[in-house]
């Protein structure tokens, strides 16, 4: 995650039971490579203690002692000028009321009132707090002056009662986290559509064509794009993955439903990750097919090819400034890329080869070859898939300069 890598993030933990999982969310963001200070205030501290965070940050927990310590006078301002972000996980009625009406009365809040890096909250409290006008009305102060909230979710709270009330789970408040952070990145002010996954043609209610796309190297470029600032719509067939916060996402199955969305849509850049299908059954059969019946004869189509369908929209039908393909070869690699680059009217292609087991479908890696309209390549060597998206995106970014 280079969004978080060298930041520094101020993380102010307040009296909720949801105190214990913001150690989740430190250590995270930790892991990451952010500098995360934290500051517990002393209801929070009810709940968990200092060592829990300083074991997972490996840095100083602030508390209200350090308040009235020897730097006093000088902490709880530098902590709040040095920050990228100070992040309130979780944020009780209690907390959200001081930040409101610029109460400053325990380190937590002092160092809010004096900092000049973005805000986010993720509110948790019992629903009936959370729904009460006082909370409402506090809430809306807070984000007419652009505090950022995350949150809370609907669901069991404390009490044992169900409502909306919960601290969002630490791995979105992380998405949020790096919403804000990219908030002003290459891409900001850019739309951007990710497709993602493998297409299922339907032989009949029960079974499908497909292929082995497990979708994480379309969801690594949305996840990409959202931390270059892009806003990003997610085109995704059925996956396990859980899709990045901030990301709109459209779910579809076959080739055609995914044209169909793309027709729909009009975009700064398109990045086609998802492996489309090339053939289609002519006929989908309307009840399962029987074994009694015999063995079926199946007899296949081409399925529309979205990038050439797209590619022949110019003019003022053009709906991308920049398209990107993907190319999934077993041989031949960089002349088959190259001819899918022209045929494909594309303005870069990655080039896969998905001969290699650590790169291609399915696994957490790649290895890809950037080919470029221009002739221009890029030849990156094995790297995450979250580290080739952002390569992906870095070129994106110029190309719509
Ligand atoms: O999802 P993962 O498990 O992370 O794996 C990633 C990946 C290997 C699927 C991905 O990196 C990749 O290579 N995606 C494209 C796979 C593919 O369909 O390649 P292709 O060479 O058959 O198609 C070339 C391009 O045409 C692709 O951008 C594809 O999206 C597009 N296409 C394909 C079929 C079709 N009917 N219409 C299309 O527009």
């Amino acid at each position: 995650m280079s969004i978080l890598s060298g930041k520094h993030i101020l993380l102010g933990v307040t009296g909720s039971i949801a105190a214990y999982k913001a150690a989740d969310l430190a250590s995270k963001l930790t892991q990451a490579g952010a500098q995360v200070d934290v500051i517990l205030t002393s209801a929070a501290e009810k709940f968990v203690t200092p060592l829990t965070y300083q074991s997972v940050t490996g840095r100083k927990a602030y508390t209200d002692k350090d308040l009235w310590g020897d730097e006093a006078h000088v902490m709880h301002i530098s902590l709040g000028k040095t920050a990228d972000l100070l992040v309130i996980a979780p944020c009780t009625a209690d907390t959200m009321a001081k930040l409101a009406h610029g109460i400053a009365d325990n380190l937590l809040t002092v160092t809010a009132l004096a900092a000049t890096c973005p805000i986010l909250i993720a509110p948790a409290m019992d629903g009936g707090m959370f729904d009460h006008p006082a909370t409402q009305a506090n809430l809306q102060t807070l984000q007419t002056r652009l505090v950022l909230v995350a949150g809370p979710a609907a669901g069991r709270l404390a009490s044992g009662m169900s409502g909306v009330g919960r601290m969002l789970e630490p791995m979105d408040i992380l998405g949020h986290i790096r919403i804000a952070l990219g908030k002003n990145g290459k891409l900001a002010g850019k739309k951007v559509i990710v497709t993602a996954g493998g297409t299922q043609e339907a032989i009949d209610p029960v079974r499908i064509i497909t292929n082995h796309s497990s979708g994480k190297q379309g969801y690594a470029l949305a996840q990409a794009a959202l931390d270059a600032g892009a806003e990003v719509t997610l085109i995704t067939t059925p996956t396990t993955l859980t899709p990045p916060v901030g990301a709109k996402l459209i779910n579809v199955k076959s080739v055609q439903d995914m044209l169909d969305a793309l027709l729909k849509e009009n975009a700064d850049a398109l990045i086609m990750a998802a492996a489309g299908a090339d053939f289609r059954p002519v006929n989908v059969a309307k009840e399962k097919l029987k074994k009694r019946d015999g063995i079926p004869q199946i007899q296949l189509e081409a399925a529309p090819d979205i990038l050439k369908t797209l590619s022949s929209l110019n003019g003022e039908k053009k709906r991308f400034k920049v398209t990107a393909g993907f190319a999934a070869e077993s041989r031949d690699l960089l002349a088959n890329a190259s001819e899918k680059l022209k045929s494909k009217g594309l303005d870069l292609i990655a080039a896969n080869d998905i001969s290699a087991n650590d790169a291609g479908f399915n696994v957490e890696t790649n290895r890809i070859t950037l080919l470029f309209a221009n002739g221009m390549q890029d030849i990156l060597p094995l790297m995450s898939k979250a580290e080739a998206a952002e390569k992906i995106v870095e070129h994106i970014a110029r190309l719509l300069e």
